[in-house]
Formats: structure tokens, sequence, C-alpha cells
């Protein structure tokens, strides 16, 4: 048993191929999506969403400067607990909001109904969407597109450039080398009687790995419990403009405006993030 245990261990310290998979479930695990939930919801960090005065200033912004516009039907992918959802649906924008985490979804909903507000709130994986030329405006906050490889990127960016009406805009942002830079690399280890991963007592081991060579950066955690020991594998491609904007091209998307958030800081060549609006062309 222990010897199964610690070759199987001596395997995952080594650095894996990129974008291996780790355990399948995590944003639509139970217990861990009810722990994310309450991380989206705590305006003390910006662990799993920006702090509520960004993202009134994003919204803002977006209303601002014409890019959302009220009467607009806007899709929301990986809406979460529905931040931008009910301030964009607040300002009478038409909102869909999918998601995969149904504990999110489920604050989402109750917050809407409290506030009399007629959002889409579906439970779907994004990647099984099936639209063809439904709204004006798509959204995706938070880097979600730095978390995919190569292909699954690619498929996303066809199933939205799919669910855009002509014209129809992509807002997003992604993480850049400069964001990761200030991570090290390195591993750490404890034991809590319940946390983030789990509900019970629990060994969490986490490593991270740099792939500088293909802008690709890993965390990844062995959980350990009295039942059994999983691993988590976070990855995340970060891109540069130079770097983004071939892959965007060779998908038929141009880009429209480009920031250094979705607040729509001024783009400079070394921000942490990219805010980034793209319509798409070839259809
Ligand atoms: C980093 S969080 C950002 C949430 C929200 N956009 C925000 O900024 O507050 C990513 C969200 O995407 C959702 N998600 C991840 N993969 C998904 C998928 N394949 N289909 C639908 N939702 C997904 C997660 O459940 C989570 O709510």
């Amino acid at each position: 048993m222990i010897d199964q245990l610690l070759t199987q261990l001596h395997i995952w310290q080594n650095k894996p191929v990129l974008f291996a998979p780790g355990e399948p479930r995590f944003w639509d695990d139970p217990h861990i999506s009810q722990s994310m939930l309450e991380s989206h919801l705590d305006d003390r960090h910006e662990a799993a969403s920006r702090q509520s005065q960004v993202i009134e200033k994003t919204v803002q912004h977006w209303l601002g400067s014409g890019l959302v516009k009220p009467g607009d039907r806007l899709l929301d992918l990986g809406c979460g607990p529905g931040l931008y959802a009910q301030q964009l649906s607040l300002a009478g924008v038409n909102v869909t909001g999918v998601d995969i985490s149904e504990n999110s979804l489920r604050y989402a909903i109750k917050r809407a109904k409290a506030q009399d507000l007629d959002i889409d709130y579906r439970l779907i994986n994004f990647l099984d969407l099936d639209e063809k030329e439904s709204y004006d405006v798509i959204i995706q906050v938070y880097g979600e597109l730095n978390t995919f490889s190569d292909p699954v990127r690619d498929k996303l960016m066809s199933v939205i450039g799919r669910a855009l009406k002509p014209g129809g805009r992509f807002i997003f942002d992604l993480s850049t080398r400069h964001l990761r830079s200030k991570q090290k690399t390195g591993s750490s280890w404890f034991v809590e009687d319940t946390g983030f991963w789990r509900p019970h007592r629990h060994l969490v081991l986490e490593q991270n790995f740099d792939y500088p060579q293909h802008d690709v950066w890993l965390d990844q955690y062995i959980v350990a419990d009295h039942e059994d020991v999983k691993i988590y594998r976070n990855w995340f491609h970060d891109y540069q403009l130079d770097t983004i904007q071939p892959v965007l091209s060779h998908l038929g998307y141009t880009i429209q405006h480009v920031w250094d958030d979705l607040a729509g800081s001024d783009y400079t060549e070394d921000g942490d993030w990219l805010g980034l609006v793209v319509t798409n062309d070839k259809r």
C-alpha cells in the first residue's frame, strides 16, 4: 500500500508533459465548488473573481464605451456567481450566463430572483454550447482562455465564433508572462482539518512547474485523505499581444481593442493582463 503510494508520488513529482490532465472534476466537484463560491464572494482578495470595485469599473467601461448596450443579447461564458451578469442585467442588457458549477449558479439564480432580474442561467459546459448567430456580445472574464491547451482553446473560439451574430464582439482577458513571473516555482505541503480541497482532514502537496519556452505554467496539487489520493492540475498558457494576435487571426478574428485590463486601462507592453475585444470575420 505505502509502496504503491510512494511509486505514484515519485512519478507525480516529475515534470508532466504539457497539459497532462489531472482530476476531471474541479469546478463541479461539490466541495471544491462550494469553496470556490466562497472565494468568488470574498472581496478581500482576487483568488477567484476580481474585487467588486474593479467589476463595477469594468462593467461601466463596457457600457460607457458602447461596447455593450441596453437591449444587447450577451452571453457570459463561465459566469460563476453572476457578478458581471447581475450588473449588466440591471443596465438593461439581455443576459445569458453559463457555468458548470451548480453551487455558483444556485447562488446566481437566488440573487437574480431577489433583485427581480430576468437572467437566463444555464448549467452547461461552454465547450458543448451549440448556438448560431445568437449574441451581440460574448464575454469571458478572468483568464479562462489561459487554462486550455491549444486544441481546446481553438474549439472554444470556434464555438464562440458560431454563437456571435455577424459583427458581434467577444470581450475577454488573458494573463501574461509578466503576471506569471511574480510566481516562484517550488513545492510545499500542509495538513488541515477542513479547507478548500476537502471538508475533512487532508494533506496537500503543492508543486509548481514552469515551461518558459511554451509560456506555460502548472500549479499541481496532490490531495490525500482517509479515502484516496488525487492529483489536480491547473494549467495556464500565458500570452502577449504578439503571441495571441496570430492565433486570433488564424481563427478568423480581428482585434478591435486592446487594453491592459477589461476596465480599459491603456495598453502597455509589460502589463500583467491583456483585455481584448475581437470580432469574427470568418463565418
Ligand atoms: C476563474 S472563474 C471566473 C468566474 C467569473 N467569470 C468571474 O470573473 O467572476 C471561472 C469560471 O468558469 C467556470 N468554468 C470553468 N470551466 C467551464 C466549462 N468548461 N464550462 C462552463 N463553465 C466553466 C467555473 O465554474 C468558474 O465559475
